[in-house]
């Protein structure tokens, strides 16, 4: 049987960094990559939530064939012999490319400027809006508000460069059960700061809209 003619019960075989993995139907590169303990730096990725592709800090190289592309691993399944590299060159260049991008949009994470660090990205060509800026606007704690808590207490508000992470009507949110879930996802700091402005001041709280 072909690559192609695989059922939707198979496990799918390829390659990561040259090593055999064996992927079950459904999992991305990413999944497939963490079970075999294979390391691929990422930001907005979580296990309990929807991927939706963020941050981009998770590209590999792909070949297939005579096709290679440069991909994210969280969105994308592998298919059958597929060969996929973690450290090539081109990897490597575009992940500080995102890295500095990152720096950029963010330069007061002190996480975003260690992980940058580690990959050898200390300064950013980029242009800075907010010196101050934490928030990477990678949409974990709206996702895992929203999925796994159930509350949707948090939100995007404005759209491209004017995005930006609030409570719906620009109100603290009574919704909000103060589970800390967003803190503890969020990748960059930033919403440890941010955690009395999405939920007020507790002692004031009615008890509608708490979820049950
Ligand atoms: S982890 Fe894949 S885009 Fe963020």
């Amino acid at each position: 049987m072909s690559s192609s003619e695989n059922s939707a019960t198979d496990v799918i075989n390829f390659f990561i960094d040259g090593q055999p993995v064996a992927a079950e139907p459904g999992w991305t590169i990413l999944e497939t990559a963490r079970h075999h303990h294979i390391h691929i730096p990422t930001l907005c990725s979580h296990p309990a939530v929807t991927p939706w592709g963020s941050c981009r800090l998770c590209v590999v190289e792909t070949r297939y064939g005579k096709r290679v592309q440069v991909i994210p691993s969280c969105l994308n399944p592998p298919v059958a012999e597929l060969e996929v590299f973690t450290q090539s060159e081109r990897v490597k260049n575009v992940r500080r490319w995102v890295l500095e991008m990152l720096l950029a949009e963010c330069p007061a994470s002190r996480e975003i400027k260690k992980l940058a660090a580690a990959h050898g990205v200390t300064a950013t060509r980029f242009a800075i809006t907010d010196p101050e800026e934490e928030c990477l606007r990678c949409g974990l704690c709206v996702a895992v508000c929203n999925e796994v808590v159930g509350v949707q207490a948090l939100t995007f508000g404005s759209r491209g460069v004017k995005k930006v992470l609030e409570t719906p009507y620009r109100v603290p949110n009574n919704a909000c059960i103060g589970c800390g879930c967003c803190v503890s996802v969020c990748p960059t700091g930033a919403l440890q700061k941010r955690l009395d402005t999405v939920r007020g001041d507790l002692s004031r709280r009615t008890g509608h809209g708490f979820a049950h």
